[in-house]
């Protein structure tokens, strides 16, 4: 494993859900590329559910004012494949969901942030993304929670916290999917989760 930032967890709940997420469209790479028209469709589809005012991410990668001041940090981590964050590797099969960036959407950023990242035409900008608040899943048919609020401490180094919750179910079950909802996302870096 390596070194990870806060991984102490506030109020612990964890929904078994029945819903997934739907895929991704194929941007032109064949002329020049700007925020507007090319970009700004990429973010708000693969970056903005965390990258945005109160997500999880430390930064909104919303406006092209707040894209363009990162743009070469942008570049990178998505070249890399750091962000958006998918631990599977591509090319072995394909999760329902999965939130690999394509080798054209890459290829993309790459071409814009290596051009001085242009804005172009606002009016080419996609509808702004809307997100709903509290599940993002949909309606979990069961929440599991810590009993009462773990306390994280002011300050210090970053610590990781195991809690384990027994499941009140008395029939199998099988899990679909689940959502990790920590009571103060500020203080989470991310949890590692294991249901038997
Ligand atoms: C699942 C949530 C999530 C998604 C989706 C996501 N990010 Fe992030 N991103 C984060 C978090 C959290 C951090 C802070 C990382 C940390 O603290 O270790 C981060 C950090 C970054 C950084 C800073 C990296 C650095 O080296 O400092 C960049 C740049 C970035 N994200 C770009 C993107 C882009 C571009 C996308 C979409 C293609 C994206 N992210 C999608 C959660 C996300």
């Amino acid at each position: 494993m390596k070194p990870v930032r806060n991984r102490a967890a506030g109020l612990l709940a964890i929904g078994v859900v029945v819903s997934t997420i739907a895929g991704a469209g194929q941007p032109d790479t064949a002329r020049s590329v700007t925020f507007s028209k090319d970009v700004a469709p990429i973010l708000f589809e693969h970056c903005g559910g965390c990258h945005r005012p109160d997500g999880a991410a430390p930064f909104s990668l919303l406006t092209y004012v707040a894209a363009r001041q990162r743009a070469r940090l942008i570049a990178t981590a998505t070249q890399r494949r750091v962000m958006p964050p998918w631990k599977s590797e591509p090319g072995y099969g394909e999760f329902v969901g999965h939130k690999h960036l394509s080798e054209s959407e890459i290829e993309v950023i790459q071409r814009w942030a290596a051009s001085g990242a242009p804005e172009g035409d606002p009016h080419d900008l996609p509808p702004s993304p809307t997100w709903v608040s509290g599940w993002q899943l949909g309606q979990p048919d069961l929440v599991v929670s810590w009993p009462e609020p773990y306390v994280v401490r002011a300050g210090g180094q970053d610590y990781s916290r195991t809690f384990v919750l027994s499941l009140p179910v008395s029939t199998v079950r099988y899990v679909r999917g689940f959502e990790f909802r920590p009571g103060n996302s500020g203080v989470v870096h991310h949890a590692n989760i294991r249901i038997d």
